[in-house]
């Protein structure tokens, strides 16, 4: 594995990409960032993506995350992105656009297996559950080193209702709720997912994160919980670890 890879983060505001320092996780160069188009149609993500690479004349394979189920390649699902995705080949999509090798991961997942190679859960081993809290609640399950894909555990049923519409980031915001209001779901979101997994540890991402110390001490639960570490860089640098470990997706 070379000393740098590179990244991108596919969010709904923003595409952002840099080159990474694989061996300590940690970005090689200033992120650049470029307004996601809207609508974010494919063939104009995928124009941004090229645009990004191109700013730092990065050649080789990269890695890049995407805010729904990608499974080899293959984007299943839409929560919060364009609904024109599903179906789509993201690894071939991107090859063609970019001229690149791209591997294309769920945005949890690549922030989670960075906070467990360098961040909140680096060097603890069991079952760790990343939970990234933002427009929608993303899940990345790691047991000893090792990431199950595509977890969704955003959208489990509690109460009758879609998971991640009540206790999401973005719930506490547009319902204008008291970090205690919101503590009391987030309560209810992860005592769920301790009866159902049991954790060693959980950690909590996403931006909201940066304020864990209004908020994280009210929610009751019996699991170790912490705040994530990489913040903003953590699905850059995860993707960037995935694509030098794996190689460009082939579909
Ligand atoms: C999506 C997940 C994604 C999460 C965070 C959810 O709505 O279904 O795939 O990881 O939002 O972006």
């Amino acid at each position: 594995m070379g000393k740098h890879g590179f990244g991108i983060d596919i969010g709904g505001s923003g595409i952002k990409g840099a080159p990474v320092d694989l061996r300590r996780g940690k970005l090689a160069d200033d992120r650049f960032r470029v307004p996601t188009p809207q609508p974010a149609t494919p063939d104009a993500v995928a124009a941004t993506v090229r645009e990004v690479l191109d700013h730092f004349k990065w050649d080789g394979v990269f890695g890049c995350t995407f805010p729904a189920v990608v499974q080899h390649g293959l984007v299943r699902t839409a929560a919060n992105v364009d609904p024109a995705w599903i179906g789509t080949d993201a690894h071939k999509l991107l090859g063609k656009a970019t001229g690149r090798d791209a591997l294309v991961v769920n945005d949890a997942d690549a922030a989670g297996l960075a906070e467990v190679r360098f961040g909140a859960a680096k060097d603890r081993d069991g079952v760790i559950l990343v939970s990234t809290l933002g427009t929608g609640i993303g899940s990345a399950l790691v047991m000893d080193g090792c990431l199950v894909p595509n977890t969704e555990l955003g959208h489990v049923e509690i109460d009758g209702h879609d998971a991640e519409s009540r206790a999401a980031d973005s719930a506490r915001e547009r319902e204008d709720l008291s970090w205690k209001n919101w503590a009391a779901r987030l309560t209810r979101y992860f005592q769920h997912m301790e009866a159902l997994f049991w954790p060693d540890l959980i950690v909590v991402g996403g931006g909201v994160s940066k304020q864990a110390d209004q908020w994280l001490h009210l929610v009751d639960v019996r699991t170790e919980m912490v705040p994530a570490k990489l913040l903003n860089n953590a699905g850059i640098v995860g993707a960037a670890v995935l694509a030098a470990e794996q190689g460009g997706g082939k579909s």
